[in-house]
């Protein structure tokens, strides 16, 4: 798998952190700076070749909005498919989450096309509205589909904060989780473990998109940075940081800015993305 450039990631989140700034300080749900925010990665992925659908509904009196990006080639009865939700809260910009996933998806989408590479499966991508309110685009999307395209996706990884400043490297527990798969658990793990990186386990349950698939019966995982948990003493130990500190102190806050991101972090994450892309997919 290519190294992803985490410049162009950090490009990403400059630009988002721009719509939210044009468009009231947030890009949730219901407010123009999460339309915003789909136009503008739609139009990267078109013009990268991409074919994309934008999916609406409606929740809390408000038009909410997937966006759907297919890979031209591989296997359409064999599908991977890679998502992060694309809405913030409205306290803040949301850079940290889900920025961070969302534009991470993105240049590993447009490396995948880059690269030229023949997979066998068929690569979907997907950008979730409505996540802060209960996983609303990710279910509908889910729900929208028929049990024969339901089956035709094997896997799909999930990647919601992969940038937090004060960062754990938590993978998607595979064996305890509803439709963890400990395939997708072990690449994962593999890949850090090639770099050095220590990894612990963690149990999302539903607090991510996957639980929407996990629910249809599709095989799950991703990774995460951390949230609102404090970091232990033993962590600060093997990943750096601060002890006593959130993993993300800006979550859900107004303050998850662009400044609120471990640049490390968002790029070991892009590049564990990439190899288990590269690895499910060929
Ligand atoms: N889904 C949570 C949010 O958007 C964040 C989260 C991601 C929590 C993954 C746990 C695991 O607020
Ligand atoms: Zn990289
Ligand atoms: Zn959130
Ligand atoms: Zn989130």
């Amino acid at each position: 798998a290519p190294n992803i450039s985490v410049s162009a990631i950090q490009a990403d989140l400059n630009q988002l952190q721009s719509i939210a700034t044009a468009n009231g300080g947030n890009r949730a749900h219901g407010r123009p700076g999460f339309k915003a925010s789909i136009d503008w990665v739609k139009a990267k992925l078109d013009a990268a070749g991409f074919t994309t659908r934008v999916q609406t509904f409606t929740r809390s009196g408000a038009t909410g909005y997937n966006l759907i990006a297919d890979m031209p080639g591989g296997d359409l009865n064999n599908i991977l498919m890679v998502g992060g939700h694309l809405d913030s809260v409205t306290a803040g910009p949301g850079i940290n989450d889900n920025g961070t996933g969302s534009a991470s998806i993105l240049e590993v989408a447009l490396a995948a096309k880059a690269s030229g590479a023949a997979f066998s499966k068929h690569l979907r991508f997907g950008w979730w509205g409505a996540e802060e309110l209960g996983l609303v685009g990710s279910t509908f999307y889910v729900n929208s589909l028929s049990t024969a395209d339901k089956s035709k996706i094997k896997t799909y990884l999930n990647f919601d904060m992969t940038g937090s400043p004060n960062p754990g490297y938590f993978v998607y527990a595979g064996a305890s989780q509803p439709t963890g798969s400990v395939a997708v658990q072990q690449t994962l793990v593999n890949y850090f473990t090639s770099i050095g990186v220590q990894t612990e386990l963690t149990e999302v349950g539903g607090r991510s998109d996957h639980a929407a698939f996990a629910r249809a019966g599709i095989a799950t995982g991703g990774t995460f940075s951390g949230a609102e948990v404090i970091k232990t003493a033993a962590q600060a130990t093997k990943w750096g940081g601060t002890s006593g500190v959130a993993f993300d102190r800006c979550y859900h806050r107004s303050c998850d800015t662009t400044a609120n991101i471990n640049v490390t972090s968002l790029d070991r994450n892009a590049d564990a993305i990439a190899h288990t892309v590269w690895a499910l997919a060929s």
